[in-house]
């Protein structure tokens, strides 16, 4: 008898036939998240699910699913899933690392260059019929090449930044939890410096680290006045990681230049003062939208859904413990952190706070 699974929302077809090809396939193709209640009436008789950050995955859904033996998130960051209540249950939380790393890198460097170059508003005085002739002062913007770039959170994707910085001939300042092997460091000629440093320095900052809990509001009030003036926040990581309101103050009172955004506090929902600002880029979280990168997301996610029901280790593992427990040791090779957004963490379990680094890796 093949498993059961529920698919909780549409994901790209090459993605879906996969699962069709190993499972019974229980697919939600609406355009809304499944409700709680129908979503943990779903989940019921099911073995595995493949959900999107936008279904929220606690100890109550988790509850609701006797049967479960795996959460296969389509998304590298998985702060919708509670995946110690899910570890607990000895249920398998998976991720989709790598495959996304070099689109939304991509699209963070669009999202600086829009904020810096003006592009949006330039585009807006084209369709509006304003461009009646060159003007020499029209539309002045900022330069990203030979600027500083701070990048907090120098995990797959922040290094991925700090690869295309180089060819903008930019210097490069990062913060992360742990610090990067000094040859990693050489290789992208990046420099570790504290918070404050890098957000003193830099010209552009830009964020990647995962949403934690040392990690919501990162970025606040003190920290957008330790920023230049002239400076730009990128965000393509996560909306918490900022607080929304006072980077409106900022960005109201030209405490900073402008933003480029992707992401928001409360998704879907904007904050109303960003709407209303000339200097701030905005998308509606689509850093990893690219045809590719989203079958290859949707597979991988299949793949290590049918992994963990076949009985084997799934490509991309987030809770370790479980797979351990369930079907003997892990390879050490491929080991992953449980708790933090998949890199080399110091100790399992234990989030790591910023500030100076315990280690190279
Ligand atoms: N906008 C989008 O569509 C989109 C797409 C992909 C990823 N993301 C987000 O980007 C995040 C990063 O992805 P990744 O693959 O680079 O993850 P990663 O795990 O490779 O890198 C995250 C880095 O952040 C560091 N970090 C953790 N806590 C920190 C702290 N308090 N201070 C400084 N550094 C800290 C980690 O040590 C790690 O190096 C994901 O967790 C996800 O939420 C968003």
């Amino acid at each position: 008898m093949p498993a059961k699974i529920l698919i909780s929302r549409t994901i790209p077809p090459e993605a879906i036939a996969l699962a069709r090809a190993g499972a019974t396939v229980d697919l939600h193709p609406g355009p809304q998240p499944l409700p709680k209640p129908e979503l943990v009436a779903r989940l019921r008789d099911k073995e595995g699910l493949i959900c999107l950050i936008t279904d929220t995955i606690d100890a109550e859904v988790l509850q609701g699913a006797p049967r479960l033996k795996v959460v296969s998130n389509v998304a590298v960051g998985y702060n919708n899933i509670d995946v110690a209540a899910a570890t607990a249950r000895g249920i398998v939380v998976t991720n989709t690392p790598d495959v996304l790393t070099e689109t939304t890198a991509d699209f963070a460097w669009a999202l600086l260059m829009a904020a810096a170059r003006r592009l949006v508003e330039a585009d807006q005085y084209v369709r509006a019929g304003k461009f009646t002739q060159w003007e020499m002062m029209l539309l002045i913007g900022a330069d990203a090449h030979g600027k500083t770039l701070g990048i907090l959170g120098f995990g797959r994707i922040g290094r991925a930044m700090a690869r295309r910085a180089r060819g903008f001939g930019m210097r490069i300042l990062y913060n992360d939890a742990l610090r990067a092997d000094p040859a990693t460091e050489r290789e992208l000629g990046a420099m570790f410096v504290d918070k404050a440093t890098l957000l003193k320095e830099s010209d552009f900052v830009t964020l990647h680290t995962p949403l934690l809990p040392d990690t919501r509001h990162l970025i606040g009030a003190a920290e957008l006045k330790m920023m230049k003036r002239t400076a730009f926040l990128i965000n393509a990581a996560r909306g918490p990681i900022v607080n929304e309101a006072q980077l409106v103050e900022a960005l109201r009172e030209g405490r900073i230049a402008g933003a480029g955004l992707d992401v928001y506090e409360d998704e879907p929902k904007v904050h109303p003062g960003l709407l209303s600002l000339p200097n701030v880029v905005l998308a509606p979280h689509i850093a990893s939208a690219s045809h590719d990168t989203r079958i290859k997301m949707g597979t991988l996610a299949v793949e290590n859904c049918l992994a963990v029901l076949a009985g084997k280790r799934p490509p991309t593992p987030v809770n370790l413990e479980v797979p351990q427990k369930k079907q003997g040791p892990a390879r050490p090779s491929a080991a992953r952190p449980a708790a933090r957004g998949g890199r080399a963490a110091p100790r399992r379990g234990r989030p790591p706070r910023s500030g100076p680094p315990r280690k190279h890796r």
